[in-house]
Formats: structure tokens, sequence, C-alpha cells
């Protein structure tokens, strides 16, 4: 049975919906701590060139695979004539079952503390490790533990809000949202960045951001921002492929990929300056961090400290939630893309009953942080088989072995088996030049696949993590 595929309506369409995608909670909380570890404005030029190197190749790769086949990531390749990459494909689709299962709840706590910040900001504020532990079901007075119900519900209506949205369909429901929400997200950026550089205090943070100290840089930092920068631009989780699938062919992918990357990266330098600068102004330099902990518990005491902080830590946490459910539909519209197409399964209820599953499945993240005591595998050749909390092997899963995988599939499928020339004439269909050709294909044959294997052999071979 072949139905008409889905498109974008329009070109500015598929920008914002592959910009939501990409700006997520890696930009905003994570990139702002790993620029400071990295030396500031050090770290600053080596992620663009990654960005620019190794993070544009691979995007422009996933969207030529998609806009060829015409075909959700795993049926992709059996499309164009290789079925043995279907591997790829599927690794690609379970990383984005897993890392929905955990966004949608991770949405569900930015959903909680925009309520905190309009409700209960003294709460917040009196404690706020406190109320973090409270918030996932941890009383950290008395040590009790108890399933957090409200946060759940908050995650449910934030997976209600994404699965709304996706059976809107490609172009009345994630186009149409993006359209809204990344302006907003945009000018929610601009609020807070100007607020953060105008205060007392700030300018070191910001001259800190400016000046490349190099003597930071070290392997680690190099490998730590490559993996943001896959993990940042969507690439390895099925996603750009998809996305790629919807759009119409006389749409120019150099310059898609070209635009998509830079807004990313420019929200993620945004977001450094206005993380870093704020925390250097109010609780001192020692406490930048990263990860959900500093966004939900050190940034507390930054809004305490400052003038309007119930307001700007609001709007911080608005922003958190735009960023979030972008990237959110744009996961769960990879899985349900496959499931939809492989098995002919209506669109609604297949989007259902996936959210119900992955929901359900996500609340065993929430409760293992801190209230239960449930625990995951993990296996690295330094550790041997371990059993960390549950909430951490998801992420180790995802970010140590799946993203690397599928995105080192792409790069051999598009280098060596399909071949970069196909992937530069499927992007110079729109009858222009690819001008970048030869360094593209430079690039992906060799550069992206020795990068990722670093990657993957640093993470199983050391039991670091890069995230
Ligand atoms: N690019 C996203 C980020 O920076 C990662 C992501 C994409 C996560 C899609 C979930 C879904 O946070």
């Amino acid at each position: 049975m072949e139905q008409k595929r889905a498109q974008w309506g329009s070109r500015l369409g598929f920008i914002l919906a592959a910009t939501g995608s990409a700006v997520g909670l890696g930009n905003i909380w994570k990139f702002p701590g790993k620029a400071y570890e990295g030396g500031g404005g050090a770290y600053l030029i080596l992620y663009v060139a990654i960005v620019l190197l190794i993070g544009m190749p691979c995007m422009l790769s996933e969207l030529a695979i998609g806009r060829a086949s015409q075909s959700n990531m795993v049926d992709s390749f059996k499309r164009l004539g290789h079925k043995k990459f279907t591997w790829t494909g599927l690794v690609g689709w379970v990383a984005a079952v897993v890392i929905a299962c955990f966004y949608f709840h991770v949405g569900g706590w930015v959903l909680r503390y925009v309520y905190a910040y309009l409700a209960e900001s003294k709460e917040v504020y009196a404690d706020p490790l406190g109320f973090f532990y409270g918030v996932l079901g941890y009383d950290s007075v008395t040590g009790a533990s108890r399933f957090p119900w409200e946060t759940i519900l908050f995650a449910f209506l934030f997976t209600a809000a994404s699965a709304y949205i996706i059976i809107r369909g490609v172009k009345g429901g994630i186009e149409k949202f993006n359209k809204v929400g990344m302006p907003a997200l945009f000018v929610l950026l601009i609020i807070l960045l100007v607020r953060s550089v105008t205060l007392h205090g700030a300018l070191e943070g910001v001259m800190y951001m400016l000046k490349p100290d190099f003597s930071k840089i070290n392997g680690h930092t190099l490998l730590s921002a490559l993996s943001q920068a896959f993990y940042s631009l969507s690439i390895g989780m099925s996603i750009m492929v998809t996305y790629g699938s919807y759009l119409p062919k006389e749409d120019d992918l150099e310059k898609n990929t070209l635009v998509v990357c830079v807004m990313d990266t420019l929200v993620a330098i945004i977001a450094g300056f206005i993380v870093i600068p704020a925390v250097f102004a109010t609780l001192g330099s020692e406490s930048v961090g990263k990860g959900g902990g500093f966004a939900f518990v050190s940034l507390a005491g930054v809004f305490r400290e400052m003038s309007g902080g119930v307001i700007f830590g609001f709007l911080f946490y608005l922003l958190l939630l735009f960023a979030a459910l972008s990237s959110c539909i744009s996961i769960i519209e990879s899985v349900v893309a496959f499931l939809t197409e492989r098995f002919g399964w209506n669109r609604t209820k297949t989007t259902l009953v996936s959210c119900i599953i992955l929901f359900l499945a996500g609340c065993l993240y929430t409760c293992s942080q801190a209230a239960f005591d449930i625990k995951g595998i993990w296996f690295d050749f330094v550790n041997g088989i371990t059993h960390p909390a549950f909430c951490d092997a998801m992420e180790f899963v995802t970010d140590r072995l799946l993203i690397p995988l599928c995105s080192l599939g792409c790069c051999i499928f598009v280098g060596w088996v399909w071949k970069p020339e196909s992937a530069v004439a499927e992007a110079e269909r729109c009858g222009k030049k690819f001008r970048m050709a030869k360094a593209y294909s430079f690039l992906i044959k060799y550069v992206a696949p020795a990068a990722i294997i670093i990657i993957l052999a640093v993470s199983l071979f050391t039991g670091t993590t890069l995230s």
C-alpha cells in the first residue's frame, strides 16, 4: 500500500523543525558547562571546528539518505539497494526509542519547574536541592521515598502535548508548532542574554567565554566536544533521515544543513553567554556545572540572587520547555514514522500507543534518580558488567553506544558503499552545484568515521563518559 508521503510546507518550515530538533536540553544545560571546563573561548573555537568538519557532513548525509530513499531510517537502506545496512537504521531507531522514554520525563521536570517559578518560588529558593529531591520523590530531611506522582503527572502532560503535535501531522503539527516555538525560543534567549550580561559582575564571565585558554583543552575535552556535537545536532538517532525524507526535491540540502548547524551552534553559544556570566556574577565561577542537577539546583541560587529572579527563572524554564518539546516531537516522529510505514498502521493509534508505552517505561527513569534503588546493566572493558542506576544506564546505552554506532554506520554507508557521489548527486537535485563536494567526500569517508571510532573505543575501553 503506497501512501503519498508527507512533505514540509516550505523551506522555512523544514529549517525551523530541524533546528527545533537540534536545539534541545543539550544546548542549554550541557554546552555552557562543557564550554567552561574547556577553557571558554578555546572550547568555542574547537566546537565550531568540529561542527563544520564532522557535524555538517554527517547531517547532510542523513538528510540525503532520507530524501533519496523517501523513507524512514530503518527502511531507507533497503530502498537504496543495501539491505545489509538495515542494522544502522534499527540502531538509530532504538536510540530514538530509549531517548524518547527519558525525554518525556525530563520534559515533565522542566514543566514542573515552570510551574514552580510561577507558584512556589519561595519553596525552591529556601532549599533548591531539597526541592529537586522532592520533585524526584525523595525527602532529603527524613530520607523517606515515595512515588513522585505529581512529577509523573507533569511528564504525562508533556507526553500528551508531544503526542498531540505528532498526531496533527508533519505539516499541520510539527511544522506549525515550530513556526511559533522557535521564534519564541529566540526571543526568550535574547531577553535572558540581556539580563545576564547586564548583571553586576557579569563581565568577568563574558571575558572568560571570549578569551581562549587553550591550556584547558586535552584529549578528553576534544572527545567530549565531539560527542556533544553529535547529540546536539540530533545525528545518529534516525531523526535527520526521517526529517530529510519529507523534503521536496527542489530544496537545497547543502544550504539547509548549513543553516540548521549554524542556528544550533548559535543557540548553544548564546546559552553559554547566558549561563556562565550569570553564575560568575551571582554564585561565583566555582558553581558552574552541567546537566539536570545544575539546571534545577544550582541555577535556583542564581535566580535567587538576581533582581527579578522569579520572572527570569520562569522565562528560563519556559525556554527549556520549548527546546525540550521541539526535540521530543522530532524523536517521536522518527519512532512513529517507522512503525506506520513498515506495518501500515494508523498514525493516530500508533502515536498514542507508542507514547503511552514509552512514557510508562520512562517512569523508571524518574523513579531511579533518587527515590528508588532500581538498577540497570552496563558493560565496558574496564569495569566489566556493572549495575548503574537505571537512569544512568539508559543514558550510557544511547550516548556511549547507540548514537555513535548509528552515526558510524551512516558514514561507512555513505562514504564507502552508497558512495559520496550519490549523496552529492542527491544534494544537487535542486539544480545548484554542491560547492563543497570534494571536502564533503573526504570528510565523510575518512575524518568522520575515524572520529566516531575513537569515541566508541574510548567509551567502551576506558569506561569514561563523554556526555
Ligand atoms: N539535539 C537534542 C539536544 O540537544 C538532542 C535530542 C534530539 C534529544 C531529539 C531528544 C530528541 O538536546
